[in-house]
C-alpha cells in the first residue's frame, strides 16, 4: 500500500529515532517547515520564513540537542531554497590548521551562550573524554559570545560557508544528519516550499561527535609546547 509522503517520513523516522517534540512540531511529532508569513522577523523563528539561514545546529540552545535530524522535501521552492550542509569535521580541521588560534579559542568552555533567557552556556567545539569532538553553532540573534572568541567569528563564519555542500531536493527526497557533526543552512526562496522535519535520539548506539581529521588531532597544549 502506498503511503502519503508525510506518513512515509514519519514511519521512516520512527524506525531510526525516538522523536523529540519541538516547539513548532505538529501532534504527530513532525515539524512542517514552510513560510508562515508571520514568523520571519522573530528571533529563533527564521526557519518559518523564506529568508536564507546561516549554518546552525538544531536546538543549539538546549542542554542535549537531538542527535538526528531528518528533513524531507514535500514541495520544492520555485526559486532557491537549496539545503546547505557543512561537515563539522571539515570546519574543525580548517580552524585547527595554520596558527590554530581560532580553533583553540572556539573550544574553550562556556565561551558561547545560545538561546533566549533559558538558553545554554556552551562552546562551538566540545572535546569529549575520548578526544572525539562535537560541534554546536548558531549565528542569529540568539547567539551571544565571550569577547575572547569574538575576533574569530568572521573566520568561523567564512569557514562554515566555504565547506557547504549544496543539495537541491525534489519532493520525496531528503537528508538525515548527525546534529553533533553537521551544520545545516538554507538559501532564500520563493514559492510554497514545504519540508517535513523529524528530530530525535537514535535507536542505535552512536559515539559522541566525530573523530577529528588526522591533521587536527594534536591537542592545543602539545602544540603550544612544541
Ligand atoms: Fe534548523
Amino acid at each position: 500500500m502506498r503511503r502519503a509522503p508525510r506518513n512515509a517520513v514519519l514511519a521512516f523516522a520512527a524506525r531510526i529515532m525516538r522523536l523529540v517534540p519541538h516547539r513548532d512540531s505538529d501532534s504527530d511529532g513532525l515539524t512542517t517547515i514552510r513560510d508562515t508569513r508571520h514568523h520571519a522577523h522573530r528571533a529563533g523563528f527564521a526557519g518559518l520564513g523564506s529568508g536564507p539561514l546561516d549554518p546552525h545546529t538544531e536546538r543549539s540552545g538546549t542542554p542535549n540537542p537531538p542527535r538526528l535530524m531528518l528533513l524531507v522535501c514535500g514541495k520544492a521552492a520555485v526559486t532557491g531554497g537549496e539545503c546547505l550542509l557543512t561537515d563539522g569535521q571539515a570546519l574543525h580541521s580548517d580552524l585547527f590548521t595554520g596558527d590554530r588560534e581560532a580553533g583553540v579559542a572556539l573550544a574553550r568552555p562556556r565561551t558561547a551562550f545560545f538561546g533566549a533567557g533559558d538558553g545554554h552556556a556552551t562552546q562551538v567545539f566540545t572535546v569529549h573524554h575520548d578526544m572525539r569532538v562535537s560541534v554546536r553553532l548558531r549565528f542569529d540573534g540568539l547567539a551571544r559570545w565571550n569577547p575572547t572568541v569574538q575576533p574569530y567569528l568572521p573566520q568561523l563564519r567564512a569557514a562554515a560557508v566555504r565547506h557547504q555542500v549544496r543539495l537541491t531536493l525534489a519532493p520525496g527526497q531528503g537528508y538525515l544528519l548527525d546534529n553533533e557533526r553537521w551544520l545545516h543552512a538554507r538559501r532564500a526562496f520563493t514559492g510554497d516550499r514545504l519540508f517535513w522535519r523529524a528530530l530525535g535520539q537514535p535507536l542505535f548506539p552512536m559515539p559522541r561527535g566525530f573523530a577529528p581529521a588526522p591533521a587536527s588531532v594534536r591537542t592545543p597544549m602539545l602544540s603550544e609546547a612544541g
